[in-house]
């Protein structure tokens, strides 16, 4: 059974923190399913941390989709979100009803994520109305990276910690089941988790959110390139692959692999005619 957009309500009831990473894989999302995560997102950070593009503007609904089933082929017990990619559902209701609905029907997902708050809040209601979970995502929101002028924590000034506040009550009216707060001062990420019923899930938006989301590449450190301020490292699997490949690399030089635990050998008598037939070509 997996979790239910109601259990992760039901957590922040209770008082149980939420913690949420990102997969873009089936081996990968199998591990995190085996450790007990109970959300996983195929983030669009995809665009970056596994197709090495410069943003997330430029990962499409097919290279999502491809991902999130992937994920889901991997999993049993979490819930799978699907992050809904740039220009899938800003131009207009309808298409970003058409491409969340894509995400559950072709991907087998059971929610999606978009970003925006009180300007997306009417989508959002069209599309929880469909019978399709959303979760929100606020504060930095990297799809407007060419707008916000770079990845900067939000929220700092009086008026623009007000129109969070009222993006968070907005996504929450229409229906969301949760909202990722991103680069969000602590003490604003505090007033806006005490305002709502539902979870925030929070990244760079300290400890007082519902829960926490990291970005696995990053926590994991396979991906390199750079490591945002929030990200915590808690393994280092770039020297780990580094030091495989070098020894493998080595070993093929020196001869010393494959061994005959890694071979294939065969019946002496095929071999034995195999020898004479070789001396009459
Ligand atoms: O794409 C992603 O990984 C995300 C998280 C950072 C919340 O949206």
């Amino acid at each position: 059974m997996r979790y239910t957009i109601n259990d992760i309500k039901e957590m922040k009831l209770k008082g149980q923190r939420i913690s949420m990473l990102t997969a873009y894989d089936y081996p990968t999302s199998k591990l995190l399913d085996q450790a007990g995560i109970p959300i996983i997102l195929v983030g669009d950070s995809l665009a970056q941390v596994v197709l090495g593009y410069e943003s997330t503007v430029r990962v499409t609904m097919d290279e999502m989709l491809h991902h999130t089933r992937a994920v889901v082929r991997g999993t049993q017990h979490a819930l799978i979100i699907g992050d809904m990619p740039f220009m899938s559902y800003q131009t207009d209701v309808s298409t970003a009803i058409r491409n969340a609905g894509r995400f559950l029907q072709e991907a087998g997902a059971q929610a999606v994520k978009l970003e925006g708050g009180e300007r997306m809040a009417d989508t959002v209601r069209n599309i929880v109305e469909c019978g399709i979970p959303v979760m929100g995502h606020i504060g930095l929101t990297p799809q407007s990276v060419y707008q916000l002028g770079g990845y900067k924590v939000q929220g700092k000034t009086p008026k623009a910690a007000a129109q969070l506040l009222r993006d968070a009550v907005a996504l929450q009216e229409a229906g969301a089941f949760s909202i990722v707060l991103e680069g969000v001062p602590t003490p604003l990420s505090r007033i806006i988790t005490q305002k709502l019923a539902i979870p925030t899930i929070g990244i760079g938006a300290g400890v007082e959110c519902d829960g926490q989301i990291q970005v696995l590449p990053d926590m994991v450190g396979m991906f390199t390139d750079f490591t945002p301020k929030h990200a915590k490292r808690y393994a280092n699997l770039a020297e780990v692959y580094k030091e495989a490949a070098a020894r493998f690399m080595q070993e093929v030089q020196e001869r010393t692999f494959p061994t005959a635990k890694e071979s294939f050998t065969m019946d002496e008598s095929a071999l034995a005619a195999l020898a004479e037939l070789a001396k009459s070509l």
